[in-house]
């Protein structure tokens, strides 16, 4: 008989499905350089970083927010990246002068202090000093005293509701709170609603539904939002190009004309402000939903018989900012981008917006500079950037990239909200808004 040698099934199928699911069943092992990157470093230096970066407040366009980014200028620097910083000259708005109080027929007027306290043994009461008062950025400079109407969140909703109840807003000061709709808005439809003047607070039924600071995270009763109340985006004085040097402006005056910006006087105030002005508001009661949290007064809709007065200056000046980018050239595909960024500028201190952020993306450049020190290179460029302005209007967010001539980005200011591209001779410019890109001659991904 012939003795054939049988191979018995069951051994080669284990074997043919230990190989085919071996990778289920052992986890790869992380590279070498994703182990290292995680190791590197402790929670210390971007501490150290942060802490740096926040010491003093740094609006766009000041002495201290250019000092914020020496500092990340010298850290990637020293870093060998190929870094540089660029300045803009781009339109900022500052307030000069505000003033708002509060009376009623029969009443003495009361002026508010518009002023945030400091708590006992603040440690950075005297920095604090330097903060920007309160003010809401391209307002129309001017005053306005009229009676009050409560407009809810200030949306247009609120408005037709208004119209639908008899409330006339024509000439009026609108009365509205913060958190539904950006606040340029709240302005615009206050203004489109034909209001003379409008004030935001932040109502503590939104914004302190526990224990406020320093006793618990949220906002004290004199705390301040303030912002920008522009809705384009990018430089005002240079729509939808780049306000790079010696470039075409349209004047400021023109600037302050367009339908993007408030075109009336505003201001933000305190949930306590806010809640006092309410208190001498009459007129029928308002709806559930525009009431507000417990212990608040019942909110009415005017108008009156509180009458406000406001007045505001501002000014609305040519200032410098700086973006910094910091490049690591990439092994394999040079020309492709992925793109980190993070703003610097703030209205106050800024330690959680932006500069939690600026902190990591510095961490991140320290521990990718040690794997390059141990022969890493990434796959594609890497670009660290670091814009300005973002807070008054999304100032640096964006990118020109000169592809004919030039291999890397130049990085510059333009402005617009979503990804759009030009083509002004040989230059496309991308605008970005706070993604992360890769970006190469032939398209533009989104991650
Ligand atoms: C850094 O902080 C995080 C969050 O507190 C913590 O989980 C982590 O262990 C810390 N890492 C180091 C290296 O101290
Ligand atoms: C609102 O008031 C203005 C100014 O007093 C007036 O011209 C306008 O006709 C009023 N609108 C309505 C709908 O009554
Ligand atoms: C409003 O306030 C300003 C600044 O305090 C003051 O000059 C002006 O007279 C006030 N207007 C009215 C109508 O009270
Ligand atoms: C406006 O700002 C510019 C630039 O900082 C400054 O020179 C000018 O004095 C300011 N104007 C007012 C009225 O504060």
């Amino acid at each position: 008989p012939r003795a054939t040698a049988r191979l018995h099934p069951l051994p080669l199928l284990v074997g043919a499905l230990f190989a085919t699911y071996y990778h289920l069943l052992v986890a790869p092992a992380p590279s070498y350089y994703q182990s290292l990157f995680l190791s590197l470093g402790s929670n210390d230096t971007a501490a150290a970083h942060l802490r740096a970066l926040t010491v003093r407040p740094h609006l766009a366009g000041t002495e201290a927010n250019a000092l914020a980014a020496d500092h990340v200028v010298s850290t990637l620097s020293s870093l060998s990246f190929p870094t540089r910083v660029t300045p803009y000259e781009v339109l900022l708005s500052y307030p000069v002068g505000r003033s708002l109080s509060l009376s009623a027929p029969g009443r003495d007027a009361t002026a508010f202090a518009l002023v945030q306290d400091t708590y006992p043994g603040d440690p950075y009461a005297a920095a604090s000093a330097e903060v920007v008062p309160t003010f809401l950025a391209y307002a129309a400079s001017g005053s306005a005293a009229a009676e009050v109407v409560y407009a809810n969140y200030g949306r247009r909703e609120d408005y037709a509701y208004l119209a639908s109840r008899g409330v006339n807003v024509t000439g009026k000061v609108a009365l509205a709170r913060y958190g539904k709709v950006y606040r340029g808005d709240i302005v615009k439809n206050a203004r489109d609603a034909g209001a003379a003047a409008a004030v935001i607070f932040t109502d503590p039924k939104d914004y302190t539904p526990g224990k406020a600071f320093p006793d618990g995270p949220w906002m004290p009763p004199t705390g301040v939002q303030v912002g920008s109340t522009f809705k384009g985006v990018g430089d005002p004085t240079t729509p939808m190009w780049a306000s790079s040097e010696g470039c075409e402006r349209v004047s400021v005056a023109k600037a302050m004309s367009t339908h993007d910006m408030p075109g009336i006087p505003a201001l933000p105030v305190s949930g306590r402000d806010g809640e006092e002005i309410l208190r001498l508001v009459g007129g029928d009661v308002a709806p559930e939903d525009w009431q507000g949290g417990d212990g608040a007064p019942v909110y009415r809709l005017g108008p009156g018989p509180a009458v406000l007065n406001l007045t505001y200056t501002g000014n609305e000046t040519i200032a410098t900012i700086q973006n910094v980018i910091s490049v690591i050239e990439g092994k394999e595909e040079p020309d492709r981008y992925v793109i980190l960024g993070n703003h610097r500028d703030a209205w106050t201190f800024g330690a959680a917006d932006p500069n939690s952020g600026t902190a990591a993306l510095l961490e991140l450049a320290q521990r990718l500079s040690k794997l390059q020190n141990k022969g890493w290179r990434p796959r594609r460029t890497i670009i660290l950037c670091n814009w300005d302005a973002e807070e008054y209007g999304l100032m640096l967010v964006c990118l020109v990239l000169e592809l004919t001539h030039q291999p890397l980005l130049n990085l510059m200011s333009c402005s617009s909200r979503r990804v759009k591209r030009y083509n002004s001779r040989n230059r496309h410019v991308y605008s970005v808004n706070r993604h992360v890109y890769s970006v190469n001659s032939k398209y533009i991904q989104y991650y």
